[in-house]
């Protein structure tokens, strides 16, 4: 049986640069769910469907193949045979994200997907759902959560390094309505699993949180 470690939470507790620094060390596959979702959206983003318009939007995903690969152990994702990883960072795919990813045929098939890479290699998967619906058989499941302060400073600083002039409260407001956007939705909302581990990474730094989660995982 593969192992399979799922880690949850809010956008911007750092769920993917702790997963990978875990991945690293344990030699699994780090599986980036919210990079599938990204594609997507970027798919609805570019033939111009509104994120409201549910009945536009279940109609073109049989059109849409997203799939991953890896180079060198960092995840690619393709849509439709292009490897949009490098596009799908931007705010307004993570929006686009956020509010597609409450319709249920957008949900299933990418759900299926990482079912799939589960069954047969030692993962690392984050996301919103793992634990309560991809991987309800997880091995170890972990909350991961940082006060909204706290994930807005962090965002704020990495926009700071790549040369930019953000605004933070804007940042704190956004971080604060997709939250609200996740976690409310009817399918899969973002939810700490019965048996999921809390880990609330404000007073931790990226080595802390990395070995106490590695901790639980060895127990
Ligand atoms: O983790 P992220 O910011 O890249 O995810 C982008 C959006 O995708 C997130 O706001 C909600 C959605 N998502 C989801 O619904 N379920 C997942 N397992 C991962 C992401």
């Amino acid at each position: 049986m593969a192992m399979n470690v799922a880690i949850d939470g809010p956008a911007g507790a750092g769920k993917s640069t702790i997963a990978k620094a875990i991945a690293k060390k344990m030699g699994y596959v780090y599986v980036d769910t919210g990079a599938m979702y990204r594609a997507m959206a970027l798919y609805f983003l570019r033939v111009g469907i509104s994120p409201d318009d549910e009945e536009k939007i279940s109609s073109v995903v049989d059109n849409i193949l997203v799939s991953i690969k890896y180079e060198d152990g960092a995840q690619h994702v393709i849509l439709n045979g292009e490897d949009v990883t490098g596009m799908i960072r931007t705010e307004e795919v993570g929006n686009m994200a956020s509010a597609t990813s409450v319709y249920s045929p957008v949900r299933t098939k990418l759900v299926s997907l990482q079912q799939e890479l589960a069954k047969t290699t030692d993962v690392i998967m984050d996301g919103r759902d793992i634990g309560t619906v991809v991987l309800p058989n997880a091995d170890v499941k972990i909350f991961l959560t940082a006060s909204v302060e706290c994930r807005a400073k962090r965002r704020f600083d990495e926009l700071v390094a790549k040369g930019e002039t953000p605004d933070f409260d804007k940042i704190a407001k956004d971080i604060e309505e997709r939250d609200y956007r996740d976690s409310h939705r009817e399918i899969s909302p973002l939810k700490q699993a019965d048996d999921a581990i809390l880990v609330d990474s404000s007073e931790m730094n990226i080595d802390q949180v990395v070995e106490t989660i590695i901790s639980y995982i060895n127990k």
